[in-house]
Formats: C-alpha cells, structure tokens, sequence
C-alpha cells in the first residue's frame, strides 16, 4: 500500500514539541516499512507556527509573509520527525512533490512541511497524495475525527463515522483561509480530496501507535471519507 499520512501540528507541537507523539510517528513509520509500504509524510505547524505568526501580525505583516512564517515552521517540524526517523528518512524535509516522490522510490521516507502561501498542510498532504497516486490519505490530529460541529466549542457535536468527499467539501466551502487558520481539512484539502477521489481518514492521536493495522484494513475510531 502506498499511503500520505499528515500529522497534525497539534500534535506535534502542542505548546512545545511532544518528543513521546514524535517517538510514536518513528516507530509506527518504521513498522510500516518493515510490512513493505509506501508511506509520504507530511507535517503541520502547531503552536509554533501560530506563537511565530501571531507575532508578525503585531507588525501589520502581509497574510502571504504570515503564511510563509508559518511554512518555515512546518519545516522545523518535519526535521524532528526526520531527526526521529534518523537513515530511513530523506534527510531534509522535500519542499517539492517531485522531490518527495524520488525520494520515496529511492527507498527513503519523504517528511514534507508547507509549500506556498494560502493554503495550510491539509492542502498540501492531499496534493502529495494526489500526484504521488497514494491509495490512501490520512490525517492525524488533536480532534479524532470529523465532526458535525467544533467539538471544543459545541458539547452536542457528533463524531461522523463514514461521509463522502462531497459533504466534507460543503461542509468546509464557507471557512475562509487565513494565516495560522484551525481547521480539521481545510477548504483546498477537501476540494482535492473529492476531485482526485481519494479515500481519506481523519484520526486522533491516539491510533497512531495502530496505524500499520489500520493501513491494512483494521478498524478505527475516526472519519472515513469516501469518493462521489
Ligand atoms: P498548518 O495549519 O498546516 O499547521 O500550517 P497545523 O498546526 O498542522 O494545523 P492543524 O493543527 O493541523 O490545524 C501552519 C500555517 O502555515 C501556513 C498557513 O498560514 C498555516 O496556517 N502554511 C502552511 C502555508 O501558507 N502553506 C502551506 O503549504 C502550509
């Protein structure tokens, strides 16, 4: 199985970098190797990111400068999962999708940040998997799935265990992107996602240490997007 897997700043980086989440992603990483998968790594920002573009925007710093703080961050990031990996990973994080894809074929695990402003790495995961023809994407973040509301904010939200691509599209058209955004697919994600019709999942922290048995058919406690 060939697999984009997105690991969320949040917790990667909830307030500092969380070595005992890092040490979970090497070891679940590796396991996959070992089963013969093809895995692409992508990595988010986390309370870096919004600490660092919080404080450009005390300066009136323009959205796409913010965005491009933020990408940096994701880059700082993706090098601790890189430093956790240690020879299995491409040792700098690929800013390209052709550079993430070589490195893949050449038997490396590719961990990508950002790329360009105006998107976040929600975007980015599910344009890698896209052009890397990844037969499965999957999300990992501090909320375990999709919900019918915020879950932070609404004590009657309920968790959504199966949906398509089309409702996760409606139900994220109306956010409106912005620097250092929290959002669980964001808007660009959700639309690549229904076009390039590619079966996703978004899950909680923690079914990281379950991921080869999930990858490989098991059960899960998130979302399940499907295609149409
Ligand atoms: P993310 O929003 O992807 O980080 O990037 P995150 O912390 O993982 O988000 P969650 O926890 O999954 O919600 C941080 C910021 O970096 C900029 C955006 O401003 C984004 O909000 N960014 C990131 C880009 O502009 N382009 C990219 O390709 C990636």
């Amino acid at each position: 199985m060939r697999a984009t897997l997105c690991f969320g700043g949040s917790i990667v980086v909830p307030t500092a970098p969380d070595v005992g989440c890092i040490t979970e992603i090497a070891e679940a990483l590796r396991e996959l190797r070992r089963r013969g998968h093809e895995v692409l790594v992508v990595v988010g920002g986390g309370a870096t990111s919004r600490a660092y573009i919080e404080a450009a925007k005390k300066f009136k710093t323009p959205d796409a400068f913010c965005d491009t703080i933020g990408i940096d961050v994701t880059r700082l990031n993706a090098r601790l999962i890189i430093a956790a990996l240690g020879e299995l990973a491409e040792q700098n994080p690929a800013t390209t999708f052709d550079a993430a894809i070589r490195a893949m074929l050449r038997g490396k695990i590719p961990v990508m940040g950002g790329t360009v402003p105006g998107h976040t790495t929600d975007a980015v995961a599910a344009m890698l998997a896209n052009s890397s023809k990844s037969e499965l994407l999957i999300f990992f973040s501090d909320v375990d799935g999709v919900y019918t509301a915020d879950p932070k904010l609404d004590p009657n939200a309920k968790k959504i265990e199966r949906m398509s691509a089309r409702d996760l599209v409606r139900m994220t058209a109306s956010i409106k992107m912005r620097p250092g955004i929290k959002v669980i697919v964001d808007p660009v994600g959700a639309k690549i996602i229904e076009q390039a019709r590619i079966k996703t999942l978004v899950l909680g922290r923690s079914e990281i240490k379950r991921l080869p048995q999930i990858i490989e058919g098991g059960s899960h406690s998130g979302t399940t997007i499907l295609p149409g």
